[in-house]
């Protein structure tokens, strides 16, 4: 039986013949109710403006939730929550078509209303949720991306503040509740050996590299107006390097850890119009490989517009301006057709300060911390030490010292991001959630980047599907005497 207690509500999730909601919210709700998580009084309401009869859609949901459980399906399971899960059909900007739903939900304690829509609809949806009497006890959840800029994200977030004051507004970053991201905190904090360490004078520069094979999967239309830097930098990115860039919060509440990730991004140094073309590097893909099979471009995808100049890969330089991370750059990389899936961040410390071996050794002589995000979850250490036999003499290697948390933790499953984050907000627990202000942050930061852009009206440079990017992103860390770990 699981150790915590979910209080019922009612869950109404809006968008739910979306993307998004058949392809890891519904699965996320039904792993809940196989691992004992969801009250029995729990109810799932799917909101959506389609026309067709609600027999019709739940019958495409349950199938949908059937294909992307796959595997792991437990038809007990399956029927306990469709059990649960009713229909309604509702216009969004229409306040009428939420009468219904404010009946359905009676006299339910609490009300999670989660929001897999366009941002532009937040408002309205706050709204109307406010005129049927369903504010008071409801938490929002407002999926990203929120805004394409910071003006456009401060109208969104305003509009909802209206209806829901923020200790009820759950902004959604699902990095946050993917196992390993959590994991950086107990890593950080809950082991001396590394806290006494994490500060400009033993750390020399870190990586962070989020990339993947997909390409932009028939979502043109979204992405082609955000871009990687917005898609990906401005949130996913930016809250990796907080949670390894933060001071250590006073306790685990949420806006104590909030309170310390806004204190890394508002510290984040501003770039340059010369750091736009040294330290930034902005690239599109063209047509190559993966997995040995031939894919189009960027530019060839399904509904392309063949004069876009949206990126889909970026790398740069972050410098962060306070005592921890002085001299202490933060590269990051994130793109997508690159060779493989892989979520990665990589600690290098300082050598040692006195160095007494071969010389020709010296390059290799570097602590690294390889904090494995996704896939294959877990963390290495790689030290140095002498490699055995008699005619080795003190000639160095380096070697790991792994823990890799499918192996070590067979029995436990890792949860899916969503899942966590589902089950967090059940709880009412803000702290993988991100703050208002962190967005803005985030945005304020973005924005120099895109505004720098534009006004240099420099277009991608191009790199093959299947690579790891520009030939100008090798250069980007090389410029500075390093290289991208592994490559990988
Ligand atoms: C989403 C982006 O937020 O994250 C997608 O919009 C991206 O473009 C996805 O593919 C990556 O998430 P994950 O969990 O697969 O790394």
């Amino acid at each position: 039986m699981p150790s915590i207690t979910v209080e019922p509500c009612t869950f109404a999730l809006f968008g739910a013949l979306g993307d998004l909601a058949l392809r890891k919210l519904f699965p996320a709700l039904y792993q809940l109710d196989g691992a004992g998580l969801l009250h029995e009084d729990t109810r799932v309401i799917a909101l959506a403006r389609e026309p067709g009869s609600e027999q019709e859609h739940l019958a495409f949901i349950a199938s949908e939730l059937r294909r992307y459980v796959g595997a792991e399906l437990d038809e007990a399971v399956v029927e306990r929550f469709l059990s649960r899960l009713s229909y309604l059909h509702v216009d969004f900007l229409k306040a009428d078509d939420y009468v219904a739903l404010a009946e359905m939900a009676g006299s339910a304690q609490r009300v999670i209303a989660y929001f897999a829509t366009p941002a532009a609809v937040y408002g309205a949806i706050c709204e109307n949720l406010s005129k049927v009497g369903l504010a008071e006890n409801t938490r929002v959840v407002l999926e990203k991306p929120i805004g394409s800029d910071l003006e456009s994200s401060r109208k969104v977030n305003d509009a909802v503040a209206q209806f829901f004051p923020e200790n009820r507004t759950y902004r959604i970053d699902h990095y946050l509740g993917k196992e390993t991201v959590q994991n950086l905190i107990a890593l950080r904090f809950a082991n001396s050996l590394f806290e006494t360490q994490w500060n400009q004078n033993y750390i020399s520069h870190v990586e962070i590299t989020v990339a993947e094979k997909v390409g932009i999967e028939g979502r043109w239309g979204y992405f082609d107006k955000a871009g990687q830097l917005r898609d990906m930098i401005q949130n996913h990115l930016l809250q990796l390097l907080c949670l390894i860039a933060m001071d250590p919060p006073a306790d685990l509440s949420a806006d104590s850890i909030r309170d310390e990730k806004v204190k890394v991004l508002k510290a984040l140094a501003p770039i340059s119009p010369e750091g736009l073309t040294t330290q930034v590097v902005r690239g599109q893909y063209i047509a190559g490989y993966s997995e040995g099979k031939p894919v189009p471009g960027y530019l060839e995808e399904p509904n392309s517009n063949t004069q876009s100049d949206t990126e889909t890969f970026v790398a740069l330089r972050a410098d962060i301006r306070n005592w921890r991370w002085a001299g202490v750059p933060f590269y990051l990389r994130t793109g997508k057709r690159m060779p493989q899936k892989l979520s990665q961040i990589v600690i290098h410390f300082k050598e040692p300060s006195h160095y007494i071996f071969a010389p020709e050794q010296r390059l290799q002589i570097s602590n690294k911390l390889i904090i494995r995000l996704q896939p294959d979850e877990g963390i290495s250490l790689r030290v140095m030490t002498k490699e055995q036999g008699l005619d080795k003499g003190m000639q160095l290697r380096s070697g790991p010292l792994q823990l890799n948390f499918s192996d070590t933790w067979r029995s436990a499953r890792i949860p899916d991001a969503y899942e966590r984050l589902l089950l967090e907000v059940m709880r009412g627990n803000q702290n993988l959630f991100v703050r208002k202000d962190e967005i803005e942050a985030a945005w304020k930061w973005c924005d120099q980047l895109i505004a720098g852009w534009k006004k240099s009206g420099d277009a991608p440079k191009p790199y093959a599907a299947g690579s790891w990017g520009p030939m100008s992103s090798i250069a980007l860390i090389t410029r500075d005497g390093r290289s991208w770990y592994g490559d990988i």
